[in-house]
């Protein structure tokens, strides 16, 4: 069943949790991913992120992953990631997307906040909540090795984060303090005195990204400091390459259906993991 990103959030608030927000660009993520609400029976999140439309159009992923979510009896956000354009945003809504992200990160600040009150006001007077970000996470959900160590330099400024919540009217709010997407090349160091300042500066919940990776202690940490939505994709994608490969040079097996179980097995038990660490109550840290 379809949940709204609002109702998602007020659960995670009232009991201190995370909530998984699993980018899901091929059908064995998702379908694994679906497997592992159904298993739980905690609200999470799937997403498709604009970054991905090379390997998996919107339009066809998309009424997957809005169907999908819809016949199961477990609840799900279907969510657009990483919106770098209003039209993107709009062709997503149409789809049946019902939570959105505009990703005004890299732009000039006053034109992000110009841009993210465009689509708060587009997807409000559609009742759907908006995921606005500041602040730069390097890195992205490719598979650029290239990539992977965070730069203090571009964390959010919890002054600019309580303009920007209150210019622009997002639901929550995507910051930087010490994650980055994709592989980490170097161990994060969490800002975590950081975290606590922009969730009072911004007043509304916050958003990790670059949220594959870390320590079960690191995620429980940044829940007890208010981050809310967790967005979680690289070691997912990994984990199913990694159960896929080795089949490759086994003999006995010449069909693609033999990887894709593979790899669908390999998300489940990762999603798995994960949500069984960030739906744990914490109560301090
Ligand atoms: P990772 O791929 O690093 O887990 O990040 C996912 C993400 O932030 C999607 O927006």
């Amino acid at each position: 069943m379809l949940i709204s990103l609002t109702d998602a959030l007020a659960h995670a608030e009232k009991d201190n949790v995370g909530l998984a927000a699993v980018n899901t660009p091929f059908f064995e993520a998702l379908a694994a991913t679906i497997k592992v609400g159904e298993q739980t029976g905690q609200p999470i999140i799937l997403q498709h992120a604009q970054v991905h439309e090379p390997y998996s159009p919107i339009e066809e992923i998309g009424p997957a992953i809005v169907e999908l979510a819809k016949r199961s009896s477990a609840p799900f956000v279907v969510h657009i990631d990483h919106g770098e354009d209003i039209d993107y945003i709009a062709k997503g809504l149409e789809i049946g997307f019902n939570s959105c992200m505009i990703d005004g990160s890299l732009r000039e600040y006053e034109e992000n906040v110009r841009i993210t009150r465009e689509v708060v006001a587009m997807a409000h007077e559609r009742g759907i909540a908006v995921e606005g970000e500041l602040g730069v996470m390097t890195g992205n959900e490719n598979g650029d090795p290239s990539q992977g160590v965070a730069d203090a330099t571009l964390y959010t400024q919890p002054e600019q984060a309580r303009d920007f919540v209150e210019r622009t009217g997002v639901d929550c709010l995507a910051a930087s303090f010490g994650t980055v997407h994709g592989l980490y090349r170097q161990k994060p160091h969490l800002n975590l005195p950081l975290i606590s300042e922009l969730r009072e500066a911004a007043g509304v919940p916050l958003v990790m990204h670059g949220g594959s990776g870390l320590s079960e202690d690191e995620y429980q940490a940044s829940i007890a400091r208010g981050v809310r939505k967790i967005n979680y994709y690289t070691y997912a994608a990994r984990a199913a390459y990694e159960a896929a490969t080795p089949l490759v040079n086994d003999d006995k097996i010449f069909l693609f259906t033999n990887l894709a179980k593979a790899a669908r097995d390999a998300v489940e038990t990762d999603v798995r993991h994960f949500v069984d660490t960030i739906s744990a109550r914490v109560d301090a840290f």
